[in-house]
C-alpha cells in the first residue's frame, strides 16, 4: 500500500510518499481502507516536528482520526463486518492499569494512539481492533466523519462533562475559528447556551458567528475582558472553553468568567505558560479544568448529534494522500477556514 511515511523529524518536506507491506488484521482487529484522515496542528505537525512532549519511534505513520469502509475482518471481530464504514477511536486505553479495570477508560494513562504511539492513517489502510471502531451514520461523509470524531467528542467533554454548561448560561469560545473552537462554539448552541466567540481577526469572528456564534470580539483589536463584560451587563461568562494558553491572552479570557466561572481547557499551542491572577481566582470562586483525551461515550454524543444535524463538520478542502507535504504547510501557516483533510482514494 501507498502511505506517507517520516524517516526523520522537521519540516513538511520530510513527509514522503513510499510503499509499505498491506497490513493484516490480527485476532480482534479489522481492516480498513481509509478515505479520510485530517490533518492537525498538534498530533500531526508538532510530532513531524519532533516537538510533541512524547517519545514517537521513528519510522512512523501519521494520522490519529481515519474514517474508511471495512475490508477484511481478523478473527473474532465480529461487532462490525466488511463493508461497514467506520471511524477510529484514536485513543486506545490499555485495558490493565486500575482505572481501566474499574471501568475508568476515560483517564487512563498508559494507552496508545493511533498517529502517535501506533501508526495512524496517512495511509490506503490500517488495521485496528475492532472496539476502537465506531459506525458512521449513512448521512455522514467520511471526511465529515474525521471531523466529528476527531474534534466534537472533545468539545462534550469540555463542556459537559468538564464545565456542566446548563442552557442560559453564557460562554466565551477563544480560537473560535479553530477546530476545537468551532466544535466548542456549536456545542455550547446545542446545549443551549449564549455563545461569545473569540478570534484574532474580524472575518474569522464573523466566520464564527455563521456557525451559531450570538456574539464576536477580535481579541486581537478590542480589550477581551472589557467587551465581555459590556455584552454581558458587567457579569462576565460563566464558562470559557480556553485551549490556548497564549501569555497575551490569557488574563483577559480570565478575567472575562464571571462570579463561580469555569476556564476549560485542554491546549496550549500558544505557549502553555501564563500569568494567574489567584485573587481574582478565589475572590470570584473560580474554577481552570483541563481535560485531555476523550471516551467512546463522548464519541457516540458527537456521532448522534451530527446524525440529527445538530453540528456539521467544517472541512476547508480535501487533498489527496500524496499532497500532505502542502497539506502541512497550510495547516501550519494558518491559512484555513476548517479542516484539511487527506483522502488516499484519491489520485
Ligand atoms: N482538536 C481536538 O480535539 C483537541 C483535543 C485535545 C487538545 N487539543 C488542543 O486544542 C488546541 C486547539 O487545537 P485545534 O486543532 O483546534 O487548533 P487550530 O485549528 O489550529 O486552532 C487554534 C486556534 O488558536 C488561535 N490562536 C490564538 N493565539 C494563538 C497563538 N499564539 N498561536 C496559534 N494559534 C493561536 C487561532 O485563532 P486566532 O488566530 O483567530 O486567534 C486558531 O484558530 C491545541 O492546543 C490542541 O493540541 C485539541
Ligand atoms: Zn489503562
Amino acid at each position: 500500500m501507498k502511505a506517507i511515511v517520516l524517516r526523520e523529524f522537521g519540516g513538511p518536506e520530510l513527509l514522503r510518499l513510499e510503499d509499505l507491506p498491506d497490513p493484516k488484521p490480527a485476532p480482534g482487529e479489522i481492516l480498513i481502507k481509509v478515505h479520510s484522515v485530517s490533518v492537525n496542528r498538534t498530533l500531526d505537525c508538532v510530532v513531524r516536528a519532533g516537538k510533541y512532549p512524547v517519545k514517537v519511534q521513528l519510522p512512523h505513520v501519521l494520522g490519529a482520526d481515519p474514517a474508511g469502509e471495512i475490508v477484511e475482518i481478523g478473527s473474532g471481530a465480529t461487532k462490525l463486518k466488511v463493508g461497514d464504514r467506520v471511524a477510529v477511536i484514536s485513543a486506545m486505553p490499555c485495558q490493565k492499569c486500575g482505572r481501566c479495570l474499574k471501568g475508568d477508560e476515560g483517564n487512563c494513562v498508559d494507552g496508545k494512539r493511533v498517529g502517535v504511539d501506533l501508526w495512524g492513517g496517512y495511509a490506503e489502510q490500517i488495521a485496528i481492533p475492532v472496539r476502537y471502531a465506531v459506525r458512521i451514520p449513512d448521512n455522514i461523509s467520511f471526511a465529515e466523519a474525521t471531523v466529528i470524531t476527531r474534534h466534537f467528542p472533545m468539545a462534550f467533554n469540555l463542556l459537559v462533562s468538564k464545565a456542566g454548561i446548563r442552557p442560559g448560561e453564557s460562554v466565551l469560545v477563544m480560537g473560535a475559528t479553530g477546530a476545537l473552537g468551532s466544535s466548542c462554539v456549536q456545542v455550547a448552541k446545542m446545549l443551549g447556551a449564549t455563545v461569545i466567540a473569540g478570534a484574532g481577526t474580524d472575518e474569522r469572528v464573523e466566520l464564527a458567528k455563521s456557525y451559531g456564534a450570538d456574539l464576536g470580539i477580535n481579541y486581537r483589536k478590542h480589550d477581551l475582558a472589557n467587551e465581555v463584560m459590556r455584552l454581558t451587563d458587567n457579569q462576565g461568562v460563566d464558562v470559557v472553553c480556553e485551549n490556548i494558553s497564549d501569555p497575551t491572552l490569557w488574563p483577559a479570557a480570565f478575567a472575562s468568567l464571571a462570579l463561580n466561572g469555569r476556564l476549560v481547557t485542554a491546549g496550549a499551542h500558544g505557549g502553555g505558560t501564563v500569568a494567574l491572577d489567584v485573587k481574582r481566582l478565589y475572590m470570584r470562586r473560580l474554577r481552570i479544568i483541563g481535560a485531555a483525551g476523550t471516551n467512546l461515550a463522548d464519541v457516540e454524543k458527537a456521532l448522534d448529534a451530527a446524525r440529527e444535524g445538530k453540528i456539521r463538520a467544517i472541512i476547508d478542502r480535501i487533498l489527496p494522500l500524496r499532497d500532505a507535504v502542502q497539506a502541512h504547510r497550510i495547516v501550519e501557516q494558518n491559512q484555513i477556514a476548517g479542516k484539511i483533510i487527506l483522502d488516499p482514494t484519491q489520485k
